[in-house]
């Protein structure tokens, strides 16, 4: 499908998703919405794509969600058609790993999407923060809660109650992000890690995937039974054998998806 603001590409199993407004940073609008969502559903359901990476400009990861589309809209409104509902799970429904890759800002529901990704990489220019407090509204795609469960309360008021901007050091020291690179890099080293993650075992990465998630929604003992049983169910798959014979015999893996 053809896509008026976004840019897909897949290139050695890496689907390569990039947010296409540079007039408006980014700003996300339903129509980028979405497209977003459909790209990830097209991704998750192709055979070649083994992990996902979602990034914007260097200017603008994501300037927030766009003021321009919500600002005449009455509480009638978005509470009627459940406003970014449906698209916040259209992300956190994605089976498949998604990267985002972070450089310039990342702000409002742009802070809150890369936060719904696995994880973000960061580049030395970004700058993440929730600033809707100064539109007299709040975080409406989960920020309230993501960025309090990455950074804590305290810096997560801090954010919310003020609308400061956190940089990419910063981000990185409270567990925002898991590294930080040189803008120039930041597609080549994400690249790289959706490389890594292609080159698994598929059923490998969707259950460490389901299996981290889960601590954010359940009781430690849970989680942990469910990864206990996640981990059992491996030695069902021929990947488990391959890996570990692969290990013991000096080799690459060559894993099947079997
Ligand atoms: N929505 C709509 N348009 C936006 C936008 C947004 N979130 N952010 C930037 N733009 C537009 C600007 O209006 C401008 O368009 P025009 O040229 O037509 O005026 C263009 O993008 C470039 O922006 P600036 O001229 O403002 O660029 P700058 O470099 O001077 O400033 C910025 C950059 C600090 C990011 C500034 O644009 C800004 O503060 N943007 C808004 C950030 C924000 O408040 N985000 C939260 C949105 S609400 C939200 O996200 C709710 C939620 O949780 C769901």
């Amino acid at each position: 499908m053809a896509f008026e603001t976004i840019i897909v590409e897949v290139e050695d199993h890496v689907a390569l998703i990039k947010l296409n407004r540079p007039d408006a940073l980014n700003a996300l609008n339903s129509e980028l919405l979405g497209e977003l969502a459909q790209a990830l559903k097209e991704a998750d359901a192709n055979d070649k794509v083994r992990c996902i990476v979602l990034t914007g400009s260097e200017k603008a990861f994501a300037a927030g969600a766009d003021i321009k589309e919500m600002s005449e809209k009455t509480f009638v409104d978005m509470f009627l058609s459940n406003f970014f509902a449906g698209e916040g799970d259209a992300v956190v429904n994605t089976r498949k790993p998604i990267i985002a890759a972070v450089s310039g800002y990342a702000l409002g529901g742009g802070c809150e999407l890369a936060m719904m990704c696995d994880f973000i990489i960061a580049s030395d220019t970004a700058k993440f923060g929730q600033p809707e407090i100064n539109l007299g509204v709040i975080a409406g795609i989960g920020g309230t809660q993501r960025l309090t469960r990455f950074v804590g309360k305290s810096k997560s008021m801090d954010m919310h109650l003020t609308g400061r901007f956190m940089d990419a050091e910063e981000a990185e020291r409270s567990g925002l992000v898991s590294r930080v690179v040189p803008a120039k890099k930041l597609i080549d080293e994400t690249m790289g890690a959706a490389q890594k993650i292609a080159e698994k075992s598929i059923i490998a990465s969707l259950a460490a995937k389901e299996a981290v998630n889960r601590a954010y929604e359940t009781t430690m003992t849970e989680g942990i039974l469910f990864e206990r049983r996640l981990f059992h169910s491996l030695f069902a798959t021929e990947d488990q054998k391959e890996g570990m014979a692969a290990f013991q015999e000096k080799r690459e893996a060559q894993f099947r998806d079997k």
